[in-house]
């Protein structure tokens, strides 16, 4: 079964025809980021604007792209929530119009389970082990930073989430903090590559007992770092940005790995746009081959959001 997967839950408008839950025929998406990076975060009016006007042509490309029509859909599966509300409101009216005008029906998905279901999707040519579940997941994006116990995709249970900022928030914070720009995330670990023992070395909060994180507090440590440092003489930023993202990427390294004992988890299934995070992606299937535990990571272009993980789900949701 063909499934229309449609994403509006931040700045990017998206569609992806996806079979059977895993083959992805298409995944098409425009993003506003552009014209919200002057101002260092989403302008949720913007975002919502572009996606009014970008919604047709995309959900027309992506079946275009898949070579399917309307007519060989049979059903159509939209981002419910978390989200920006005006962005939401977006794709889930046109799917709401779209399943009411061709008689398909609406599968509402929920977009942080659907970062992890990632992991299972391919493309029709390639081959990918499919991960064996119960599995420990971990979102890890710009709003989110959650833990869950999955034991089939209909049952994810919240273990441990972060209790302040998400990682990618943290990401966004401390590369304005240091003037790197926007988003974060890939700025800060672009500057950090160049360093292999940072001077400077910041911790997170380790909240022993939970598995919720918390970020909040290393972000203000690289704000008074940088503020009593930035003037002196040998300063460099990028001791500090690879010095935040080592203890960011240790924290949530240690939590999952000490999830997965905990819940006799053998695999970890990680999800959302900081998973792009090359020295993430090392550390983390170290670790867990170390611990006799398979990680999988996304394909980059199902890290960051995109429709394809909402066919996907949309297809176990219906
Ligand atoms: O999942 P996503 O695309 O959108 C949300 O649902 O939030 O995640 C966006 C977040 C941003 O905070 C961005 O800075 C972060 O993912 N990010 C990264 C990298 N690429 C994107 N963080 C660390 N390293 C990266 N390479
Ligand atoms: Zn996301």
């Amino acid at each position: 079964m063909y499934i229309l997967g449609i994403e509006t839950s931040c700045d990017e408008t998206a569609a992806a025809i996806v079979k059977n839950g895993q083959t992805v025929f298409s995944n098409t998406i425009v993003s506003s980021l552009k014209e919200h990076a002057k101002f260092g975060g989403i302008i949720p009016e913007v975002a919502s604007r572009r996606q009014l006007s970008y919604i047709s042509a995309v959900v027309n490309k992506a079946l275009h792209s898949a070579n399917v029509t309307f007519a060989d859909v049979g059903a159509i599966a939209v981002t419910q929530k978390p989200g920006l509300i005006g962005s939401l409101l977006v794709g889930i009216s046109f799917a709401e119009a779209l399943s009411y005008s061709l008689k398909k029906p609406l599968i509402p998905v929920d977009h942080i389970k659907a970062h992890i279901y990632a992991n299972f999707l391919h493309k029709p040519d390639e081959h990918k082990i499919t991960p064996e579940l119960p599995a420990i997941g971990l979102v890890v994006s710009g709003g989110h930073t959650s833990l869950y116990k999955i034991t089939s995709f209909k049952d994810f249970t919240l273990i441990g989430q972060t209790r302040d900022d998400a990682a990618g928030e943290a990401f966004d914070k401390v590369a304005k903090i240091l003037s790197l720009g926007y988003p974060g995330g890939p700025v800060i670990e672009k500057t950090a590559k160049t360093v292999t023992n940072p001077t400077v070395r910041f911790n997170c909060a380790k909240l022993p007992g939970s598995y919720d994180f918390s970020f909040s507090g290393i972000k203000t440590g690289v704000l008074y770092h940088h503020q009593e440092h930035a003037t002196q003489p040998g300063y460099d930023v990028a001791h500090v940005a690879c010095g935040f993202q080592q203890s960011v990427v240790e924290s949530l390294v240690n939590k999952t790995i000490s999830a997965c004992q905990d819940f006799s988890a053998k695999t970890v299934l990680i999800g959302g746009g900081v998973a792009a995070n090359k020295a993430f992606r090392k550390a983390m299937t170290k670790k867990a081959e170390h611990h006799n535990i398979t990680c999988f990571f996304p394909t980059m272009e199902y890290c960051t959001d995109n429709a394809a993980m909402i066919a996907g789900l949309g297809y176990h949701n219906r």
